[in-house]
């Protein structure tokens, strides 16, 4: 493909890969731990920097996540490239037992999400997440915050961006080294990402984390390069939603961010085909077709 790269964007940007754990914890079907490594094991072939491997969360909540202690036995030795969720102490233990190096704590912008995806208030979440920032930071993990429902929530509308911002810094001052900001349902738009992003103190250490229910995945994503960021979270094939959230349908594809960033000649080490490839194994496992535009168009042409 010929780059046609457009003044004012980055020259680099960070691919973020979710698909195993964004992906499949909201899948009927339950992924055997084999083939959840194999899918890893492709995604850092296919060059992706991070691949968020699993969660160790309430395997009562998240049945389909219930072997994260043995999907990340089957990464050893180097486990830096792959980050996992913790929801609470409990989950911190499970994952440095595993020899996680780099963990993910959430929290919701919302009352009504924290209630359902948590079990908590929006208050107390942020502040199980916090401790268990500093507990992780102690034993010198990376430690990524996340923020759901950032633009609008199913039980509550819109979300104001200041709303948010407050969220965020309570993470960054608790040591998170980033903080992604989650598009749970989808229903973002591209001022809104300006808006969003325009509140926000230290843009360079945000990540954007788009559902693309509605199909505006891709133009949000060129609103936050426009904004400075450089960061953006994305799963093979599009797979992804979250079990606490009905409205929630699949992540951005990857195929679909990469040939985005390709067109632009943004630079992310991702050999396009390659997730092609690694996103058509993970759908044709779970049944679906795929969620990638690009992808399909690479397969049938
Ligand atoms: P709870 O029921 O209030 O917690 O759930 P609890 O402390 O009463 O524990 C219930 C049971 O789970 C107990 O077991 C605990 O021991 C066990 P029992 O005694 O009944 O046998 N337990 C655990 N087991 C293993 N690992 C743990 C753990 N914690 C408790 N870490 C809790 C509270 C936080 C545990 C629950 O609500 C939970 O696990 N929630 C996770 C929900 C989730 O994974 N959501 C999806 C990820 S977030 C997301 O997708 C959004 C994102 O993509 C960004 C975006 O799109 O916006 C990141
Ligand atoms: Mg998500």
């Amino acid at each position: 493909m010929t780059a046609y790269p457009e003044p004012g964007l980055p020259g680099q940007v960070t691919v973020y890969e979710v698909g195993p754990r964004d992906g499949l914890q909201a899948e009927a079907a339950v992924v055997p731990t084999s083939e959840k490594i194999a899918f890893i094991r492709a995604l850092r072939a296919a060059g992706l920097p991070i691949v968020e491997a699993t969660s160790f969360v309430s395997p009562r909540w998240v049945p389909q996540l219930a072997d994260a202690t043995e999907v990340l036995a089957g990464l050893e030795p180097d486990l830096a490239p792959y980050p996992v969720l913790v929801p609470n102490q409990r989950g911190l233990d499970r994952a440095l037992e595993s020899g996680a190096r780099s963990v993910g704590v959430f929290v919701s912008a919302t009352q009504s999400f924290a209630q359902r995806n948590l079990n908590t208030t929006r208050t107390a979440a942020i502040e199980a997440a916090q401790s268990v920032t500093a507990a992780a930071l102690g034993h010198g993990l990376a430690v990524r915050g996340y923020v759901s429902m950032c633009f609008g929530d199913p039980w509550e509308g819109p979300v104001a961006p200041q709303t948010v911002a407050a969220v965020s810094r309570e993470l960054f001052d608790a040591g998170c080294y980033e903080v992604s900001l989650g598009d749970t349902i989808g229903v973002g738009t591209a001022g809104h990402v300006g808006a969003l992003l325009a509140a926000h103190e230290q843009v360079d250490r945000l990540a954007l984390h788009f559902h693309d229910t509605y199909g505006q995945a891709l133009a949000n994503v060129h609103a936050g390069l426009r904004g400075g960021v450089t960061t953006f979270d994305a799963s093979a094939g599009g797979i992804g939603g979250c079990p606490f959230a009905g409205s929630a349908t699949g992540n951005l594809a990857t195929e679909d961010l990469v040939w985005m960033l390709d067109g632009l000649g943004i630079q992310t080490g991702v050999d396009l085909r390659a997730v092609v490839a690694a996103g058509a194994a993970i759908t044709r496992r779970i049944g679906k077709i795929t969620q990638s535009r690009v992808a399909a168009a690479l397969t049938v042409g």
